[in-house]
């Protein structure tokens, strides 16, 4: 494979009527939800984005309303489902469209052993007659009204990825993304590049790559192995809502770096946007998941991720915030007035939200 053809970086790919840049965010179920997307495009205005994955009963039946719940800013956003069968498929697509989606996803990749057992997720791609009738299904239920795209792994036990690839393709998904390891291998086991690379000379439809992509190097190292147009970051987004415009700084040549001091402020912000999603009690209890991720690496993490933990109303966990900025800012002497300063990044840097 030939290094990476001039301007690549910069240049978009296309998913049925949407141009998105070539870095998007992965779905990330109980992580990826309304709040960190929120924050996620504070850095990351235009990429494309991805709800968690609902079995498409669910979204009928959904009562709480929160998987369908998002703000306009989130646009681009990608609706994922996961499904057996063809029963509830239409009503859920009117129902996604209906809250204002702009594409949807189907989920070939789930190895939970909830979703396998009913024969969605990765054990679709196992039973290919039942993943012809779906996709076929979803494919009439999205035409005229949203792109319709899919995410696979290597296969549920067998690599079958290149064939489920073809199939999905001659049913008329607009762009495929793969995570290249088994639904035994979990995280651990290695990636399996020459698979992607196969998929990508069979297929003409855009290719995305999700799997331990969490710098630049790593996505241009991926490029070069696979020759993929575009690429998930998944784990690496969370407790960082800015990796995607770190990676796209990194691949304009630039850095971009964030303090401490702004961690903590970004964290808390995420508190502030889970309380306005989720109201005060499942708000706190939802940002409790996420806190640990913020303060990774921060000196003294292990003694402040069990105070904040203790906490038990939004209120405490807020003015405990405040009491972290006031020792952090005494010890970096980085206070002029009323306003934080962060550590002054070059020129380059600069363009993340404001504070
Ligand atoms: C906690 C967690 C939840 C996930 N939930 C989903 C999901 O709902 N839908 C999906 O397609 N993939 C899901 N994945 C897989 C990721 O999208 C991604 O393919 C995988 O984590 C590899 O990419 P990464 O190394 O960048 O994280 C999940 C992964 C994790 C760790």
């Amino acid at each position: 494979m030939p290094g990476t053809p001039e301007g690549f970086w910069q240049q978009r790919i296309t998913i049925g009527s949407f141009s998105v840049p070539r870095f998007m965010a992965a779905p990330l179920d109980g992580v990826t939800d309304s709040p960190l997307r929120q924050l996620i495009r504070e850095f990351s205005p235009d990429v494309l984005l991805f709800s968690e994955m609902r079995h498409v009963a669910c979204v009928i039946n959904e009562r709480t309303g929160y998987s369908l719940k998002f703000k306009k800013i989130e646009h681009p956003l990608c609706f994922q489902v996961s499904a057996n069968i063809e029963r509830f498929i239409d009503d859920a697509v009117e129902k996604i469209a209906e809250c204002g989606f702009d594409m949807l996803n189907l989920n070939l990749g789930c190895p939970a052993r909830a979703v396998v057992k009913s024969g969605s997720g990765s054990a679709l791609m196992a039973n290919l007659p039942q993943l012809k009738m779906v996709v076929t299904k979803l494919r009439r239920a999205t035409e005229g009204v949203m792109p319709f795209t899919v995410k696979i792994r290597a296969g549920f036990k067998e690599r079958n990825a290149v064939e489920v690839a073809q199939i999905l393709e001659d049913h008329g998904a607009e762009m495929i993304a793969v995570h290249p390891r088994t639904a035994p291998e979990g995280f651990t086991s290695r990636l399996d590049f020459d698979l992607v690379k196969q998929i990508k000379e069979r297929t003409s439809v855009p290719l995305i790559f999700s799997g331990n992509v969490n710098s630049f190097d790593r996505a241009k190292k991926t490029y070069e192995r696979t020759g993929v147009d575009g690429f998930m970051i998944g784990r690496a987004l969370w407790g960082c809502p800015w990796k995607i415009h770190e990676i796209e700084e990194a691949a304009a040549g630039r850095t971009f770096t964030i303090s401490t001091l702004k961690t903590l402020w970004y964290a808390r912000r995420h508190l502030e946007i889970n309380l306005d999603h989720y109201g005060p009690k499942h708000g706190l209890n939802m940002f409790k998941k996420q806190l640990p991720q913020y303060i990774r690496g921060v000196e003294g993490a292990a003694e402040m991720r069990r105070d904040l933990l203790r906490l038990q109303s939004p209120e405490e966990m807020q003015d405990a915030f405040r009491g972290l900025y006031r020792r952090l800012e005494k010890a970096q002497e980085l206070i002029v007035g009323d306003e934080h300063v962060v550590q002054q990044p070059p020129a380059s840097q600069a363009t993340h939200a404001s504070m």
